[in-house]
């Protein structure tokens, strides 16, 4: 299987599957002297790991990060950096059923399509555990933008039909809910929602924003990797991601130019923008203004409620899908998404020291 590696010079490729024996990603070009330890990683693994709610799957993982290479005496070596969280409470029993038929919404049928044969233990590859390398990864990312002033706030913006209005957001909040939604009293109302989804044997989508500040002004690479370009491919790779908004995304559509156009402005010799519809990026590059991204999640396709479906075999049956599922996706795809934005971000500002021969006289001549 090709595409399971990521980056032009911060470069990622995750492995593993969701039952089998570990899961985890190597850190290829990241810059030597950057302070790291497993705690690093720990606590962004711990945002997406599972059990944390009634809204998270049962299934019990420490997901505990072991770095195997690449850091010495707690600083990056600038050699591949190795990671691996051991598998340890699969349930392969409780795939038994979908062995033979296709989940609705979920990967089974297009991999066995394709490949002709498919790990059915939840998913193998198209599992949401899949995820935890990219998140492994953009902890390592994060830790990077840190050192350049570059921080990420990521939250789930709605659940279902509950949506929070931006003028209502309190980020203080984010990790006081389960839902990591920066209003509390719109997390009640979510979960209130989701209980009834659960009762009714079923599950909901919903949106998570992220917003970067500290991005100089220029990141990106014109034309195909494009800042919002490379974060929309980044963050819908992600399992469930169906939507990624730019901005003002598709309200664009049916805004007047005036009203659409951020207007700039100067002072003390600095360029201002005065709104920010284009959500911090201008032909592709940031524009120095912060960064929005918004993603659409779907549903959590598994599903314990009875649905029409086929075998291999091409015989129509019907499936209920008694595995351990979230209810929603959204709370844990929190930190992924921010993941995937922090080693798009990595890559490109890595990148971009080599737009001007000013930058590279700076380095090799001086
Ligand atoms: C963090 C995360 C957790 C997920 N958990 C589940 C789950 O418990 N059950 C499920 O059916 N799908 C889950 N998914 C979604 C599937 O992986 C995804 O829908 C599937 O691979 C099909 O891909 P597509 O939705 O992009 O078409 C999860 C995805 C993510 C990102």
């Amino acid at each position: 299987m090709a595409g399971s590696t990521y980056g032009t010079l911060f470069k990622i490729t995750t492995w593993g599957e969701s039952h089998g024996a570990a899961i985890g990603v190597v850190i290829d070009g990241c810059p030597a002297g950057l302070a790291l330890c497993e705690k690093d990683i720990q606590v962004y693994l711990d945002r997406r790991k599972p059990g944390q709610s009634k809204f998270t799957t049962a299934r019990q993982e420490s997901d505990h990060a072991d770095i195997l290479s690449g850091v010495f005496e707690g600083r990056t070596t600038g050699t591949p950096i190795s990671i691996l969280v051991r598998n340890q409470d699969q349930r392969s029993r409780d795939y038994g059923k979908i062995k033979d038929c296709y989940r609705p919404g979920h990967a089974d049928y297009t991999f066995d399509a394709k490949y002709g044969f498919r790990d059915y233990r939840g998913g193998g590859r198209s599992s949401g555990r899949e995820t935890i390398g990219r998140v492994a990864a953009g902890a390592v990312a994060s830790k990077l933008l840190g050192q350049l002033g570059i921080k990420l706030t990521s939250y789930t913006r709605s659940i279902g039909p509950i949506t929070i209005p931006e003028e209502e957001y309190d980020f203080s909040c984010i990790t006081e809910n389960k839902l990591y939604m920066p209003n509390n009293a719109y997390a009640e109302k979510a979960s209130a929602y989701l209980e009834e989804c659960m009762k009714n044997k079923d599950s909901s989508g919903g949106t998570i924003e992220c917003r970067i500040t500290g991005v100089p002004v220029g990141i990106g690479e014109p034309v195909f990797n494009k800042l919002d370009a490379s974060l929309a491919r980044g963050i819908m790779s992600i399992g469930a991601v169906k939507g990624v908004e730019i901005g003002d995304g598709f309200l664009t559509a049916g805004a007047l130019g005036s009203g659409n156009n951020d207007t700039f402005f100067s002072e003390d010799g600095h360029i201002y923008k005065r709104t920010n519809h284009s959500g911090g990026t201008l032909g592709g590059l940031s524009d120095g203004c912060p960064i929005l991204i918004r993603a659409a999640i779907k549903p959590t396709p598994s599903i314990a409620r009875e649905q029409e479906t086929v075998t291999r075999d091409r015989e129509n049956t019907s499936i209920t899908v008694t595995g351990r599922h979230d209810p929603v996706i959204v709370p844990r795809a929190v930190v992924v998404v921010e993941s995937m934005a922090a080693l798009t971000l990595a890559d490109l500002l890595i990148v971009n020291m080599s737009s001007r021969l000013e930058n590279l006289k700076r380095f090799y001549a001086e």
